[in-house]
């Protein structure tokens, strides 16, 4: 296993920054997920790593040395595909052995070793099939098991379980957690998916437009998102932005908004930087810190119903706040309400996110 790191790189397509100026390193054993929308340089940045692609600026570093410039073939790293990349024409035993026959491995050993693999993924019973023989769920396991025959510094995966249906992509999601923590392996994991980010990654880098624009845990992308980008792109349903005006005096920070009350929070140095640019802020707050509340209350949120989505364990109440957008609040008591009906969604102070006019994470007092 090996560290990896990116120095100030930037991949070109013409005129085009798929990659800008991205630096990050990651650790010995980590398991870090590359998070972002489509488009957004996942794939570029994990094929970078692979030799794939050569960076146009910048150096990459595996294990503490300079690959900028090595063949694929000289850096010990493994990959698994989005599309699983089978040979059709070869039995699962030859795809699984197919990196230790390059590396002029003996038959007795690739099919010893191939034979082990597939046992651990539970495969074993299906060495003599063609991939066309096999589900979606046992392909996505071959290119798994043909990514762990050959010990490798690094394992690279580009949203291999996106070709899954969802009860199988839960499944092998948590085969992967397990996997990672029981080998120790440093793995890159490029997905869309923030629920798979979060449920695997050591660190989560989440991109935007060829830039990474948070790199931290799990928990602390969650509870401390940097911008309005991370806000709305981690969390299901994502975090709810209110757009509201700000005003201060007297030591305390007034917010307001259509439908929105809230009783005045304490002015920092930070909030009063904020709005030295613009009186507009951005306050956030996630689904699961709303709960229903009855009558007009500090620390709401006031609106016509819009959709009240039963999810079993709990209730998704969204209330439309017309040109002001909708606010999302998962709800755990069963409440029936009426389409239109007027609802009130109440917060504790110490759950709201604050954002200046650039979507800026402002850190609360303390923070
Ligand atoms: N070989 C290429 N030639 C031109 N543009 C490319 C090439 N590869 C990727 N891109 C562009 O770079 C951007 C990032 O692509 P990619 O890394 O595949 O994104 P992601 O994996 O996050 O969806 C996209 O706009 C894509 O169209
Ligand atoms: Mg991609």
């Amino acid at each position: 296993m090996a560290s990896v790191e990116f120095r100030s790189v930037t991949k070109s397509f013409g005129s085009f920054n798929a990659v800008s100026d991205v630096s990050f390193s990651i650790g010995d054993g980590e398991f870090v997920c590359l998070l972002g929308p489509s488009g957004c340089g996942k794939t570029t940045s994990l094929r970078m790593i692979a030799g794939l692609e050569t960076p146009t600026l910048g150096q990459v570093l595996i294990g503490g040395q300079d690959v900028t410039h090595y063949h694929p073939k000289d850096r010990q790293i493994s990959m698994v595909f989005q599309d699983y990349a089978l040979y059709p024409h070869m039995n699962l035993a030859d795809n699984i052995a197919y990196p230790l026959k390059v590396r002029g491995k003996s038959v007795s050993e690739r099919h010893g070793r191939a034979r082990e693999v597939a046992d651990v993924l539970k495969i074993g019973h299906l060495l003599d099939r063609l991939p066309s023989q096999i589900s979606g769920g046992q392909q996505q396991r071959t290119s798994l098991a043909r990514a762990l025959v050959y010990p490798s510094q690094v394992y690279l995966f580009d949203e291999p379980l996106s070709n899954l249906d969802a009860k199988l992509r839960l499944e092998a999601r948590g085969f992967l957690n397990h996997l990672q923590r029981d080998m120790g392996m440093t793995a890159v994991y490029v997905t869309h998916d923030q629920a798979e980010a979060m449920a695997l990654a050591t660190r989560i880098a989440v991109m935007d437009q060829g830039r990474i624009v948070q790199y931290a845990s799990p928990i602390e992308i969650y509870r401390l998102p940097a911008t309005t980008f991370v806000a709305n792109f981690v969390g299901n349903p994502p975090m709810n932005l209110v757009e509201v005006e700000a005003s201060h005096g007297n030591g305390s920070l007034q917010l307001r908004a259509d439908g929105l009350s809230i009783a005045p929070l304490p002015m920092t140095d930070v909030i009063g930087k904020a709005l030295a640019t613009s009186s507009k802020l951005t306050l956030g707050v996630r689904p699961e810190h709303l709960h229903i509340a009855q009558g007009s209350a500090p620390n709401t949120i006031t609106a016509a119903l819009f959709a009240n989505e039963n999810m079993g364990p709990e209730s998704l109440v969204t209330v439309d706040r017309a040109d002001a957008g909708r606010v999302t609040a998962r709800i755990f008591t069963d409440d029936h309400l009426q389409l239109g009906e007027t609802v009130t969604l109440a917060f504790s102070p110490e759950h709201v996110h604050l954002f200046n006019s650039k979507g800026d994470r402002i850190p609360a007092a303390g923070e």
